[in-house]
């Protein structure tokens, strides 16, 4: 079974320590990260998506440290926020993600087409992002995420500026991944998701802890 391990990371900018002596263990399944703002919540998925480096400890991929490359292989990363190719549509810019992560063409648009049918934003995929709201922004990011069902997924935020029906097809999209794939996500949806999430975890302090009992999944509705 896939595992990720953070062992005594520790991670700073400048003077300020962000997080300090985080051990964690990730299975497939879905892991929630909760905790106030600024509390190291993105730090953690940067670190976890190797867009950035611990300062201290190690990050081991099926038990490999530092296997960078392994695991960018099969990750999803859904920033909480990035710049998007605005002049592309939703479709060409899914394409070119999509090449980067090996999918050929016909595989990418079957692809892309599913999550985006899933997510309500099939109907906007040939437009320009320079005409996207900030909620189909917010849905391109997390669909390309997905592309090339990754075994570890990143996910910053993807409900954020989304009505409650939309955030709710996310989050059954999110549930059914997270039963091959390692998914760790912020959402301000916790408390709906938690009783599908193996573990919730709260980042305050620079520390993170386990915010209550782990509970089996519950299948969806
Ligand atoms: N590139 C950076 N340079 C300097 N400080 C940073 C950088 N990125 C984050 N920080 C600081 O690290 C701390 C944690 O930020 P982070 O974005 O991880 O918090 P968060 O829990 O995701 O917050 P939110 O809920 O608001 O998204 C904050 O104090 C932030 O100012
Ligand atoms: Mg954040």
């Amino acid at each position: 079974m896939a595992s990720l391990e953070l062992k005594n990371v520790g991670k700073a900018y400048g003077r300020k320590r962000v997080l300090e002596d985080v051990s964690l263990t990730f299975t497939p399944g879905l892991t929630l990260l909760v905790g106030p703002s600024g509390a190291g919540k993105s730090t953690l998925l940067r670190l976890i998506a190797t867009a950035e480096r611990p300062n201290r400890g190690t990050i081991a991929w099926n038990g490999r440290n530092g296997a960078r490359g392994a695991l960018r292989k099969t990750l999803g990363y859904a920033p909480q926020a990035v710049d998007l190719p605005e002049d592309l549509t939703a479709r060409e810019f899914a394409l070119h993600i999509a090449a980067l992560k090996g999918l050929n063409q016909t595989q990418a648009d079957k692809q892309f087409g599913a999550i985006t049918d899933a997510i309500g934003l099939h109907a906007d995929i040939n437009n320009r992002i320079a005409s996207f709201s900030g909620g189909m922004r917010r849905r391109l990011i997390f669909a390309q995420a997905l592309l090339g069902a990754p075994q570890v997924l990143a996910l910053d935020e993807p409900t954020a500026e989304l009505d409650g029906e939309t955030a709710r097809k996310l989050g059954a999209l999110i549930v059914e991944r997270a039963k091959d794939a390692i998914v760790v996500m912020t959402t301000h949806l916790a408390d709906e998701l938690a009783p599908h999430a193996v573990q919730v975890l709260r980042v305050e302090g620079g520390r993170v802890s386990p915010s209550q009992t782990a509970r089996q999944p519950e299948p969806v509705e």
